[in-house]
Formats: structure tokens, C-alpha cells, sequence
């Protein structure tokens, strides 16, 4: 390049010697003078007062002769010489801010990728570059990061990704998502039965208690009722009924006997008072029927004892016999009324018979004495019987005594009342004693009356006769002596 200049140089000073062959002292400008002649300025030069050639100023150039200034370089060109014809232009890679000085390279980072550029690009977000003079900047790769542009791309961080190119950041694994290698392009799902609570760790199992029912979810616990004895479980098993599971990461507990648990219970529980159960592991409770007592929820029905009964189901305790009642068989149902005619002191003994002189109304715990003046021949007597009119009952138990001669008694009399002075009873069973009539005197009550003799007289009742003073001397039995009428005579024999 550089012969060429000169071989031309050559050529155009020869051709315009020969017109300026005049003597001078001064020259145009773009001429210069050299002994007396003018000489047109060369390229690379320039002439600005018809006298002096001097070289183009590095930065500047100029191709054409008699120039009388050289022209700057055009933006991107450059030249770092003196007496330059033409300016270079900038090399890819490169930058040329300054006309004068040399290209400088584009630092890492940067990349120029057309000539004549003053300045360098900086890499898209995603590319780098860490030469300098590059033409292009890289792209970063799949699986790395590059969020310098001029620095080497970074591999991804465990727990972090980048599945494409150009990426100025990896992304974060999503949740449910792990890797545990640099460099990945994607994450791996976390496996159903386990949980990845930190992407950059592997997946850790369910422990006992919890599960994991697909990929990517995290580990939940048992829901009620349901258990959970392994790691790394996909679902809970359910509880059976009958068995109780409080803790979900164990087996199920049997339900003990005297508890149960069915479909809506969360645990076992004891039966109410008066049920039970017939074992363990029972999903309800049994029943206890009339006439039987449930004392515990943990053992069989027990027929009431005898004395004791129950009428109603899920009876805790049978309720013993009311007074007045009695049972004397087991597994009873109700107690028997105690009847009329005997007493039932015992709940659980027979009814016991009334013995003769007493009676019973219905549910007596003892018999009564037969009243003054009743008498009971007979057991089991509901009521006593009145004593009869001329007979004595002062043993109730005793056959009513009739009253002897001499005596008498009304209804109900418990000893038969001797007769009064002038009276007389001659029969036995006497119900009254008979005054003695006027006209006769009864000094023995177990005796008929007796006619007062004759002068002599009586009234009604006496036990003698009286004198009378004159008269009525002929005739018995005279209650009047003034008249001397004659009494009739009594019934008595
Ligand atoms: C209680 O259950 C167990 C196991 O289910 C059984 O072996 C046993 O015979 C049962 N007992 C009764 C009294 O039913
Ligand atoms: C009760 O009376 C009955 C019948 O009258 C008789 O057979 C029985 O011996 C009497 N019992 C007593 C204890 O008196
Ligand atoms: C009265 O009873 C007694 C004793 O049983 C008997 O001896 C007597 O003859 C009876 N008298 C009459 C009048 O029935």
C-alpha cells in the first residue's frame, strides 16, 4: 500500500513541474516553495501558506494534491500517523472513539461486530462474552447462569434451573420440584410418599403418621382415623371399628371390653351404664335385658338375684323388692304382691302364712293380732270374725267360749260379763241376762227366779222377797201388797 502512494506521487510531481518552471518567492496555498519553484503539496500533506509543506496530523489525511489542509478522519477511522493519504477504518472486535489512536479492543462483555464502530456493545442480557475483540457475544447455555456479561457462565445451583439458553438467571425449582446437581436443565418432581421441602436436598420420606398422596405435594398428616406405621406412605390406612388410632403413626389399639367405637367415634368409648360388650374390638354395645343387671360395661348380664328386680333394659343395678313384695326367683322381671292372709317380712323369701288369731291385708311384712273381741279359727286369714253374741273370745286363735249359765255377752265381747243382782242367764250362749220378774226373787243368777211366798212380795229384780204388813198372806208371788195383785208366771222351768 504504502509503494503505491509513493509511485503515484511520483507520477503527479513529474507532470506539473514542467508548468511551474517560473522563478517565485511565494507560492498559493496548497503549493509549497522549494528553490525558487512552487510545487503543488502531495497527498499525505498540505500546504497552508503557499511556503511549507507539512505532513497531515496523525487523525487527519488527506488524498488529493495542493491540498491546503488535510481532513479530518470520518467517525470509526483511524490513523495514528503523520502524512496518512487515507484513514483505516475500525476493525470488528474493536472500537475507535479517538481518530488518532489505535483501535481499542472491546473489553470482555462487549463485542463490536461491524467495522468503523467508536464504540464497543455490551452483551444482551443472556449472552457473554469474556475475551476481548470478540465479534459476537455467546449465549449462555442451557443449565447455567450468566448474569455478568463478562464473566464465564455459572453452572445452576442445586435447587435451581434454567431449561433454555440465554438465561441471566436460574430459576428457582417450583415447589414440589428438587434437583440436587449443578448444571441441571430441569428439576425432578418430588415423588409421591415423600416431600422436598428444600429444593436442593434430595426428597426425605413421609414419616410414620403422614403421607404424600401424589407428586410434588408435601406430606400431610393421617386425617382422623386413619394410621400411618411406615415411611414413605401414599395414603393412611382407616382405623378399623372396634380399635381406636389417637396415634396415627401406630397400630391401631383394640378398644378394650366394656368399650367400643363404631363409624362415628374418633375413640373408644365406655358404654353408658348398664350396657357391655360381649369382647374387645366391639364396634357397639349389647344390651341388657329386663330381669338381668349390668354392673360393669366389661362383663356378662347377671340375672337379678332373687329379692331384686328389673322391669327396664340397661339396668346397672336390679332395685330390690318393695315392701310388701317379694321374688324368689332369678332373673326377675317384677316382684310378686304379697297376698292377703300372710306377711313377707324378706324380700327374697316365700310369703309366710298368717297363723290362727291374726290376718293380713295385701303387702304386709307381718300379720295382725285379730282386734279385742274377733277371733281367726284359721291361717292365712284376710280378716277376723266378730265374736257372736253369748260366747267370749279372749283367745282370737281360740273357738269362741259360749258363756256359761250365770253370764251373758253381746257381739265382740272378749269375756262373758257375770249377770247383775236380780238378773239370771239358765241358758249357756246367753246374749242378755233376764231381770228377775216382780212377784220373784233370784238370789242365784244361774238359777230360774223363785215366787216370793205368800205375804211376801217383790218388785222387778231383787234377790228377796219382803214381808208384807197385813194383808195378801194366802197367795205367792204378790208384787203389791196393797193390792195383793198375783205376778204371772216367768218362762223359766
Ligand atoms: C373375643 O375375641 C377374640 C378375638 O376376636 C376371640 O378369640 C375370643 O374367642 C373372643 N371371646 C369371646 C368370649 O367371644
Ligand atoms: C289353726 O286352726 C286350724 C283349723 O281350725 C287347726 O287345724 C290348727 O291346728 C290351728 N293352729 C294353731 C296353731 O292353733
Ligand atoms: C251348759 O254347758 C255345760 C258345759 O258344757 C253343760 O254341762 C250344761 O248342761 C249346759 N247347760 C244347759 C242348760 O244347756
Amino acid at each position: 500500500m504504502a509503494s503505491a502512494k509513493f509511485y503515484l506521487f511520483i507520477v503527479l510531481v513529474n507532470c506539473l513541474s514542467v508548468q511551474l518552471t517560473l522563478t517565485a518567492t511565494s507560492c498559493s496555498r496548497g503549493y509549497f516553495l522549494d528553490i525558487g519553484n512552487c510545487y503543488p503539496c502531495t497527498p499525505g500533506t498540505y500546504c497552508p501558506d503557499g511556503y511549507r509543506q507539512l505532513p497531515c496530523n496523525p487523525g487527519d489525511y488527506q488524498d488529493s494534491f495542493a491540498s491546503s489542509s488535510c481532513s479530518s478522519c470520518q467517525s470509526g477511522y483511524f490513523t495514528t500517523q503523520s502524512g496518512s493519504i487515507t484513514c483505516d477504518i475500525c476493525p470488528v472486535g474493536s472500537m475507535c472513539p479517538n481518530t488518532d489512536r489505535d483501535p481499542i479492543s472491546c473489553p470482555s462483555g462487549t463485542y463490536q461486530d461491524t467495522y468503523g464502530a467508536t464504540n464497543c456493545r455490551q452483551c444482551s442480557q443472556g449472552y457473554y462474552s469474556t475475551s476481548s475483540s470478540s465479534h459476537q457475544c455467546q449465549i449462555c447455555p442451557k443449565g447455567s447462569e450468566c448474569p455478568r456479561p463478562d464473566q464465564s457462565p455459572l453452572a445452576c445451583r442445586p435447587g435451581t434451573y434454567s431449561n433454555d439458553y440465554g438465561a441471566y438467571s436460574c430459576s428457582q425449582c417450583s415447589s414440589g420440584w428438587y434437583t440436587t446437581q449443578t448444571g441441571a436443565v430441569l428439576c425432578n418432581i418430588c415423588p409421591e410418599g415423600n416431600e422436598c421441602p428444600r429444593a436442593d436436598q434430595p426428597p426425605t420420606m413421609c414419616r410414620p403418621g403422614t403421607y404424600s398422596p401424589y407428586p410434588g405435594s408435601s406430606c400431610i398428616s393421617c386425617p382422623t382415623n386413619t394410621y400411618a406405621t411406615s415411611s414413605g406412605q401414599v395414603s393412611c390406612n382407616a382405623c378399623p371399628l372396634g380399635y381406636e388410632c389417637t396415634q396415627s403413626d401406630q397400630e391401631p389399639r383394640v378398644c378394650a371390653r366394656g368399650f367400643y367405637r363404631d363409624g362415628s367415634m374418633n375413640y373408644c368409648q365406655r358404654c353408658s351404664s348398664g350396657m357391655w360388650t360381649k369382647n374387645t374390638t366391639s364396634v357397639r354395645c349389647e344390651i341388657c335385658p329386663v330381669g338381668f343387671e349390668c354392673s360393669t360395661t366389661d362383663s356378662s348380664p347377671l340375672p337379678c338375684r332373687i329379692g331384686t328386680y328389673t322391669s327396664s333394659i340397661n339396668t346397672a343395678t336390679c332395685s330390690r323388692c318393695s315392701t310388701g313384695y317379694y321374688t324368689v326367683e332369678v332373673g326377675s322381671i317384677q316382684c310378686e304382691i304379697c297376698p292377703r292372709g300372710y306377711y313377707c317380712s324378706q324380700p327374697d323369701t316365700a310369703p309366710l302364712a298368717c297363723p290362727n288369731g291374726t290376718y293380713s291385708d295385701y303387702k304386709q311384712t307381718q300379720c295382725s293380732q285379730c282386734s279385742s273381741g274377733y277371733y281367726s279359727l284359721t291361717s292365712k286369714s284376710a280378716d277376723c270374725k266378730l265374736c257372736p253374741r253369748g260366747f267370749a273370745c279372749d283367745d282370737p286363735s281360740a273357738t269362741p267360749q259360749a258363756c256359761p249359765v250365770g253370764t251373758s255377752a253381746n257381739y265382740g265381747a272378749r269375756s262373758c260379763a257375770s249377770c247383775s243382782q236380780g238378773y239370771y242367764s239358765v241358758q249357756n250362749s246367753s246374749a242378755t241376762c233376764t231381770p228377775c220378774a216382780p212377784g220373784y226373787f233370784c238370789d242365784d243368777s244361774t238359777k230360774c227366779p223363785q215366787q216370793c211366798l205368800p205375804g211376801s212380795y217383790s218388785s222387778a229384780a231383787q234377790t228377796n222377797c219382803y214381808q208384807c204388813s197385813s194383808s195378801c198372806s194366802s197367795n205367792p208371788g204378790v208384787f203389791d201388797c196393797s193390792t195383793c195383785v198375783t205376778a204371772k208366771p216367768t218362762g223359766c222351768q
